[in-house]
């Protein structure tokens, strides 16, 4: 059960997703219209406005009523903000650690999810099959490959009228066995225009949306990896993350220059630099807006989810033998319903409330804010990786 959006409702969200009104740094400028030449475009269908029935209801509805009833447009947007469950975004929430952290907050009662997912139908199955009670989640549709499916995003979650109390960015590619870089949309190599720009674009352009919640404790959480930290064993397993002068990103991570560092395309380190450079990002975000906003940004390693899709793409030996070497040898494993759970405690826990922290968690200690490595602490290139990225989705300073 669907609906599609009134134009004009979409008009008027999209105005406000247009930049203008939030009081953050950034404000989105007009997109050029064909300054980068799509290489893999894929037509932004209306399917982007769909939204499940789940999504017009503002709680859970009663395991007798009907579908009808429970679709009803516009319902949550007459319900007060303070009256609203608190409500959490999360993006690719469609399989792994994003399902399983959204079945994590979505069974406490107090959470509404917002599953951002690119696959309409599989986020909805994933949501069923998980036991997620119908009324606790919603799907909207978001392709972080797309800058202006991010956009659209953004406008249909306002037009929902819900109040934002997290967002999570979590989705990611990982493309190791890849011979050839791809290419988002809008010309940029996937994992990075995926991993580190399509969050970069949305989490400002919600940031307002943060702020305003009515939650005391409004949080954006991007996912890290502890791939991408070189002061860690697995950091240092080659090839290394490494963002280097930032030249290929100045250069757009484009054909020409598919990697952040200018270097020759290698996929594994692209998705390592992407990580880098979200846990980069929320650094800047907590050094820039949190005094300002009141929101806590955080970013955690959730520890090696050794099963889950983002290894999709390796190759099948790797698949076979990975988890049991992460849960014999190194014992850095950890299931997907466990690292849900650790996902869902930096969302909501108030003892986990600490801004522009790192998270991780061990078996003695449970969670504890762990360091980052050298790189992701330099704030000077992250004030160049933030004005380029800035740059590159739209956004001005
Ligand atoms: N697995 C690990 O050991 C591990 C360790 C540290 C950190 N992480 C991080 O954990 C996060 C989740 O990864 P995972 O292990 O749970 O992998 P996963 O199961 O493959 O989940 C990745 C999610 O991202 C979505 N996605 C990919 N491209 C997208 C796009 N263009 N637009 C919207 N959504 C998109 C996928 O959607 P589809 O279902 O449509 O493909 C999927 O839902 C990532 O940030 C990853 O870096 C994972």
């Amino acid at each position: 059960m669907s609906t599609v959006m009134s134009t004009s409702k979409i008009a008027n969200a999209s105005a406000q997703a247009s930049g203008k009104g939030p009081r953050s740094a950034l404000v989105a400028r007009p997109q050029a219209p064909s300054a980068r030449a799509p290489l893999c475009a894929k037509p932004l269908a209306r399917s982007s406005l769909v939204v499940s029935a789940a999504a017009a209801t503002a709680s859970a509805p009663t395991p007798s009523a009907s579908l009808t009833e429970q679709f009803k447009p516009n319902a949550v947007a007459r319900v007060p903000p303070t009256q609203q469950k608190q409500t959490a975004i999360i993006t690719g929430a469609s399989s792994g650690l994003g399902l399983n952290a959204a079945k994590a907050l979505a069974a406490t009662g107090e959470w509404h999810v917002v599953m951002a997912c690119r696959d309409f139908l599989k986020a909805e199955k994933a949501a069923k099959a998980i036991g997620m009670p119908a009324g606790s989640y919603s799907v909207l549709h978001l392709d972080l490959s797309s800058l202006e499916s991010v956009r659209q995003f953004v406008a249909n979650f306002k037009a929902t009228g819900r109040r934002l109390d997290a967002l999570v960015c979590n989705a990611a590619v990982y493309l190791p066995t890849a011979k050839e870089p791809r290419f988002t949309a809008d010309g940029f190599e996937l994992s990075v225009g995926t991993n580190h720009l399509g969050h970069f674009l949305l989490s400002n352009l919600l940031l307002e949306d943060l702020k305003n919640a009515p939650n005391k404790q409004p949080r954006c959480i991007i996912v890290g990896s502890i791939t991408g930290n070189t002061n860690t064993l697995a950091g240092n397993v080659p090839p290394k993350a490494n963002l280097g002068d930032l030249s290929g990103l100045a250069g757009g991570v484009s054909p020409a220059n598919p990697m952040m560092d200018g270097q020759e395309f290698n996929g594994a380190k692209a998705y390592k630099d992407s990580k880098v450079a979200c846990m980069m990002t929320v650094r800047q975000m907590h050094q820039r807006f949190h005094e300002s906003t009141g929101v806590t940004f955080a970013s955690l390693y959730p520890g090696c989810i050794a099963e889950t899709g983002l290894f999709r793409e390796h190759y099948g030996i790797f698949k076979t033998l990975f988890p049991p070497f992460q849960k014999y040898v190194t014992k850095g494993y950890v299931s997907e319903e466990e690292a849900g759970k650790r996902l869902a405690q930096v969302i909501s826990d108030p003892k986990l409330n600490k801004s522009g922290a790192y998270w991780s968690w061990s078996s003695s200690k449970g969670s504890f804010e762990n360091q980052v490595s050298e790189e992701v602490a330099d704030d000077v290139k992250a004030v160049k990786l933030w004005e380029l990225s800035a740059k590159l989705v739209g956004l001005s300073a």
